[in-house]
């Protein structure tokens, strides 16, 4: 297939293209601003520096390319600078989205997959959601990853173009061969933030609360690979090519940890403690959310290799200590 991968130069996107590159079956191009990506992040594929705001070029590369597919990661993904500049969310994420989806669509576009998240879902009172939970996004960055999905579904459904949505759960780890990671300076996720705790770059991780109602007493998640949230991605594409037919699908192995139990693990990695301290719980943090994923086990073809916790762990650790 002919693929743009757009926001291919960062972390979920960089590992998309690895995938696609060792396959050899694909032409890739990747269009990213490199606002957070990084070029050395890109293994395989072209890339078009460029930003989807541009419209002018961006109708362009699909005129001159024709594209069979569409993979899209670019976007903002910070939920508390959401909060504070919603503005700079919409725009980018669901106006930008919103015109790579029709642009797509009149280009002859047949599949469109997109990165969407947990996010959509909110603060539920259950811990293990499933697809057709109400979606009750509290925040403006899941509001607009919501509305890109809706503006996908209604395009499809009046055209001939099909898609995939994936709702990505915490998506952590790095490339088991450690040619790439998470890069991004400014990332506060927690096995990102302990890895580099344990290895000096940080003083201390806190805990975000100790009082949540869960077996012991702080936030659980469901952690999955990237490695395996980006098979998902090629899976998704090899689904809509036999015929299947367009779907929204949770991305997440379907088992739950709490923050002591990352942090235990991360420990064990490393050898030695290292120093934790106990905060107030985080605004808007639920207390639980895993992920009911029957639903992407019996579409796809998709077996998940690095489904556990010592892995995500170990390759997020070996990521970051490249840099010593
Ligand atoms: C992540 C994603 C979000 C996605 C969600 C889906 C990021 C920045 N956020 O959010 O887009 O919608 O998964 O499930 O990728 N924690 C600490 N100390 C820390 C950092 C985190 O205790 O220093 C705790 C949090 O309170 C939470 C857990 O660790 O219980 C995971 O937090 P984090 O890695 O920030 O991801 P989410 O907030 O779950």
């Amino acid at each position: 297939m002919n693929i743009l991968v757009t926001g291919g130069a960062g972390y979920i996107g960089s590992h998309v293209v690895k995938l696609l590159g060792e396959s050899g079956e694909h032409t890739i191009t990747v269009v990213d601003n490199l606002s957070t990506g990084k070029k050395e992040a890109l293994l395989y594929g072209t890339l078009v520096e460029m930003d989807l705001g541009d419209y002018e070029k961006v109708d362009h590369l699909f005129q001159e390319r024709h594209f069979d597919a569409v993979i899209h990661f670019a976007a903002f993904i910070v939920v508390p600078e959401s909060v504070e500049k919603p503005i700079q969310y919409y725009k980018n994420n669901t106006i930008n989205t919103t015109h790579l989806i029709d642009i797509a669509s009149r280009n002859g576009v047949k599949y469109f997959v997109f990165s969407s998240t947990a996010a959509v879902y909110g603060e539920p009172d259950i811990s293990v959601v499933d697809e057709s939970l109400p979606l009750m996004p509290i925040n403006p960055y899941g509001w607009s990853k919501l509305m890109s999905e809706q503006v996908l579904r209604d395009t499809c459904s009046a055209t001939e173009m099909k898609h995939i949505i994936l709702r990505y759960f915490n998506v952590a780890g790095a490339d088991p061969d450690g040619k790439i990671g998470q890069n991004f300076p400014q990332a506060t996720h927690l096995i990102k933030v302990a890895c580099q705790t344990a290895l000096g770059m940080r003083d201390k991780v806190a805990i975000f609360g100790t009082d949540f109602d869960t077996p012991d007493g702080t936030g659980v998640r469901d952690y999955i690979h990237v490695t395996d949230l980006a098979s998902a991605h090629l899976a998704s594409l090899s689904f809509l090519d036999t015929g299947g037919e367009s779907q929204t699908l949770n991305c997440g192995y379907g088992t739950g940890f709490s923050v002591r139990e990352v942090l235990k693990e991360i420990e064990k990695v490393h050898g030695e403690p290292f120093t934790v301290i106990e905060t107030e719980r985080r605004a808007g943090d639920p207390a639980s959310l895993i992920a009911n994923n029957s639903k992407i086990l019996k579409t796809l073809i998709w077996k998940p290799q690095y489904d556990n916790l010592h892995t995500i762990c170990k390759t997020a650790y070996m990521w970051e200590k490249r840099k010593f």
